[in-house]
């Protein structure tokens, strides 16, 4: 299948909400479960107006929306890198070269990008480490373990 890349625009609001609030996205989540349209609309309004933010959606050849990867800076050469796929779409092998097409997409130079990723989330681990990423620490706290991953 072939899939396109293009930046984040207000259009992508409600359907970004569907994914970000199905069952597989809030058990992979690191922070809180469900997400409100509230705080959706906040969350998407922020970032899409924030220099510090960069979000790749993917469509396939009938422009249906694939997947969301995102870019958030946490300092001025950092980044932290995360993806959700439609539903519709997971478990397809895809995650990979979404992960890697959108890196290249933005064109980042000399940048360190990270993905911070729950310690059961095999498939998420797998995708980043298939897309170059590679171990950087583990993170754990008393609710959850993460491994953090890093891809120069
Ligand atoms: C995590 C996510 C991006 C992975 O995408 P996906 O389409 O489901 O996964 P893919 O089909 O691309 O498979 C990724 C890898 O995991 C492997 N995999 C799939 N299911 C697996 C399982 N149950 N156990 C171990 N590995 C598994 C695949 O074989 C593949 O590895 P390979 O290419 O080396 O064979 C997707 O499931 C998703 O959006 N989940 C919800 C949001 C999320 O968790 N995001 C990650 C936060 S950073």
């Amino acid at each position: 299948m072939q899939i396109f890349p293009r930046a984040l625009k207000l259009l992508d609001m409600c359907i970004i909400l569907k994914w970000r609030n199905d069952y597989d996205t809030i058990y992979n989540s690191k922070t809180i479960g469900r997400i409100s349209p509230h705080q959706h609309f906040f969350w998407f309004f922020t970032r899409l107006n924030s220099e510090k933010f960069i979000g790749i959606v993917f469509e396939n050849g009938d422009r249906h929306k694939v997947a969301l990867v995102t870019f958030s800076q946490i300092n001025f050469n950092t980044y932290l890198t995360s993806i959700n796929i439609n539903p519709k779409f997971r478990g397809k092998g895809l995650a990979q070269n979404m992960i890697a097409s959108a890196i290249e997409f933005v064109e980042f130079k000399s940048t360190d990008l990270y993905a911070e990723i729950k310690e059961t989330n095999v498939r998420s681990i797998r995708a980043f480490t298939n897309a170059g990423f590679v171990f950087f620490t583990r993170n754990e706290n008393e609710k959850i373990s993460t491994f953090v991953l890093r891809i120069k």
